[in-house]
């Protein structure tokens, strides 16, 4: 089936329109909030701090009344209904809603206990599944939407040492896909974002959520504001799969997926060097 794809200019594609963006207190989050906002939208950035949630949209005051706080624990059903429907009521609509909020989670497989897994798949998985529920029937009724979720490269391919996170975002990133194709034909867009080592505090935090300022983001880290930049140019195109940085994870993706001998070597590598930096005690990177 060929999906027929509207595609307006990127100005177009945002001016005016009510997006919803989770975790936009920190990071890739509130990279997209600023940048949506550059881009004539209106954006209400969910967080489950207010007092977080409050400090950064406040950051963004210049762009007026465009910004909006809200206020949800990603990982409450209800909460995350409320949020939802009371915005696209408030609102009048609602052209768009970024799940975004996750946790990471890079731990030696035999460490992790039951709720650690149920704790990620919380936060990475049932977020997206509170949010895209909430909406799909909101956007049927009205006739239009783009829903982009924020995967990672790990929802495409299988990075050792992270089969936790890994499970959650190949979650997203399916989920995503098939609905993608789903609702062609009903005027709603989805996307998935494929991020790959973003420099944003996620790198900093522990398990509950800490930062710890003393764990130093990957100096070659690709910057959150680039990020928000050539994900919305893609997001206004509506392509599916956003991979960021493309290069060189677009080409780890294709090793990877067809089976090739030097996708095979690339992992089995990895899996040596990180096992090597557990061992002595470091981070993987
Ligand atoms: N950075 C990367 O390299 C990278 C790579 C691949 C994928 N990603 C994905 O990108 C997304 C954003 O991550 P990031 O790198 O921007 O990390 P970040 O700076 O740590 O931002 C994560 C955001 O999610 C929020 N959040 C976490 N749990 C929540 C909950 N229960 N309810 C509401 N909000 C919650 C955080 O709020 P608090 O500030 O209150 O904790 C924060 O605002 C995540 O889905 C992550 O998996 C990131």
């Amino acid at each position: 089936m060929e999906i027929k794809v509207n595609i307006m200019d990127n100005a177009a594609y945002f001016k005016d329109k009510v997006c919803i963006v989770t975790g936009a207190n920190s990071g890739i989050g509130y990279a997209l909030s600023e940048e949506l906002l550059n881009r004539g939208a209106t954006v209400y950035m969910l967080g489950r701090s207010r007092e977080k949630v409050e400090e950064a949209a406040k950051k963004l005051s210049r762009h007026g009344d465009r910004v909006h706080p809200l206020i949800a624990d990603v990982t409450k059903q209800q909460q995350v209904e409320t949020a939802i429907r009371e915005t696209a009521a408030g609102a009048g609509r609602l052209d768009m809603l970024f799940n975004n909020a996750g946790i990471g989670g890079t731990m030696q497989f035999e460490t992790a206990t039951i709720d650690d897994w149920k704790n990620i798949i919380d936060v990475n998985v049932w977020s997206v599944i509170y949010g895209v529920h909430t909406a799909v029937p909101i956007m049927l009724k009205q006739g239009f939407g783009h829903i982009v979720n924020t995967s990672s490269i790990a929802g495409l391919v299988p990075p050792p040492f992270q089969a936790l996170y890994s499970l959650t975002k190949f979650g997203v990133t399916g989920l995503s896909e098939c609905l993608r194709y789903e609702y062609a034909e009903k005027n709603i867009r989805f996307s998935v974002i494929c991020p790959a080592n973003i420099a944003t505090p996620i790198f900093q935090k522990g398990k509950d959520g800490t930062v710890y300022n003393e764990i130093k983001i990957p100096e070659d880290a690709y910057p959150a504001d680039k990020t928000a930049r050539y994900v919305l140019d893609q997001v206004a195109q509506q392509k599916g799969v956003i991979v960021v940085p493309e290069h060189p994870f677009t080409e780890q993706w294709r090793l990877y997926s067809s089976g090739s001998k030097e996708g095979e070597e690339q992992f089995m590598q990895m899996a040596r060097d990180r096992r090597a930096a557990f061992e002595r005690g470091g981070n993987y990177y």
